[in-house]
């Protein structure tokens, strides 16, 4: 059922409360080091503001511990600064998310202006889904808009509590979860055929339920990423040195049989002594891998059968990387599937924050028909979970 959306609510004149998802990738000294989650929120913050409202904008960065020196990277402050110069108008930014400052600042907002409070996981309450503390945010505005794709699977009490705070017409969704959920109805509803999903990464583990859920509506399955071990071993074949998950070996083959002739593995493999960049590698094909050797990423002629496949889909969903593609050595495979996703004429769909960064990095990110803004929110989606931030947002 579509959601209200911040189209049907009264902006002029007040106060709207937006949770936005600016957890953005930082450097080690804290600096924002991928704005992406900040600019996808524009659409939203300026619509609102082009109707005279004012903005009060709530978000996490990070995971505080709740130690104030470890915590510093967490302010706010350097994602103000840069929404600043995206957005192109001040934006006051203000040192705690619901105490004097905060609603001081709040009171004092006129049609236009913007207000980023602290950090609102500095606050335990929020963690804690806390209706006391969501009240107090709640209190800052008007009116409420979920913008935070990103964060939609979490019951903090951003997501859940402040919006049940505010009365059922005053709450709606922003541009930016609306194009997410649209995208995400036409991949679990009725994608175009055949439909391709190509999942990598690490873990099988992390996967199950994906897969699992994928299964019932693709065509193909193309595996990439260290958990292609996990399978291979799970079939029996020896993979060397090569990462795996060994308490996973039962869910791997339920999975294999589950999907059959669906599940595509690796036909060859690009394989290194080390995790050492200048390690020596070679390309090993088949599915029997030598001792004292490591998968790092698929083979070419992989990449090459992944890359007509997904030429020849319909709809492609992609979710982890192929291989360690953050070492040049080993980033042929996923700059291979990236390549085919942006000249495919299928509905091409990236998510999950590696995979993201990988097509944002490779210059292919407005190739693609969407680069999803979740991480965890967009796998618990693929996975067909519902969300409580989304059940407190009435229906159209
Ligand atoms: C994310 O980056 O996936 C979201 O911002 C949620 O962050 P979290 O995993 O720390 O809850």
């Amino acid at each position: 059922m579509p959601k209200q959306t911040i189209r049907d609510l009264d902006l002029s004149g007040k106060r709207v409360l937006v949770r936005v998802d600016f957890n953005v990738p930082q450097t080690k000294d804290g600096a924002v080091s991928d704005d992406r989650r900040i600019r996808a929120a524009l659409p939203t913050l300026n619509f609102a503001l082009e109707k005279g409202a004012s903005l009060v904008l709530v978000s996490h960065l990070g995971r505080p511990t709740g130690n104030p020196e470890e915590d510093a990277p967490f302010k706010l402050d350097r994602v103000a600064a840069r929404l600043q110069e995206l957005i192109g108008r001040p934006v006051k930014k203000v040192n705690d998310t619901v105490g004097p400052e905060a609603q001081a600042a709040a009171a004092a907002l006129k049609p236009g202006d913007i207000l980023v409070v602290e950090n609102v996981r500095f606050n335990k309450g929020e963690k804690k889904g806390d209706p006391a503390f969501a009240k107090q945010l709640a209190g800052l505005a008007d009116a409420y808009v979920n913008d935070a794709f990103g964060t939609c699977h979490r019951d903090e009490a951003s997501m859940v509590a402040v919006p049940e705070a505010f009365p059922a017409e005053n709450r709606a969704i922003g541009f930016l979860v609306e194009k997410e959920l649209q995208i995400l109805d036409t991949l679990l509803g009725k994608p175009k055929p055949p439909m391709v999903a190509v999942m990598g990464g690490a873990k099988v583990s992390d996967k199950i339920l994906v897969i699992e859920n994928l299964l019932k509506r693709v065509d193909k399955l193309l595996i990439g990423g260290a958990m292609t071990y996990t399978f291979l071993k799970a079939q029996g074949h020896s993979i060397g040195k090569s990462r795996s998950e060994a308490d996973k070996l039962d869910e791997a083959n339920k999975l294999l049989e589950l999907a059959g002739s669906k599940l595509v593995l690796p036909v060859d493999h690009l394989m290194a002594t080390s995790l050492d960049v200048g390690a020596e590698t070679k390309v090993v094909e088949g599915s029997d891998l030598p001792d004292g050797w490591l998968g790092l990423d698929i083979g070419p002629k992989t990449a090459a059968a992944y890359g007509e496949i997904i030429k020849n889909a319909g709809t492609v969903v992609w979710n982890g990387p192929m291989g360690k593609f953050e070492d040049e050595p080993y980033r042929n495979g996923t700059l291979k599937v990236a390549e085919a996703m942006a000249s495919s004429p299928a509905v091409t769909v990236v998510g999950g924050g590696e995979t993201a960064e990988a097509v944002e990095t490779f210059g292919f990110a407005d190739k693609v028909s969407h680069v999803s803004t979740g991480g965890g929110a967009f796998l618990e989606c693929l996975e067909g979970k519902s969300f409580n931030s989304l059940k407190v947002i009435p229906d159209r």
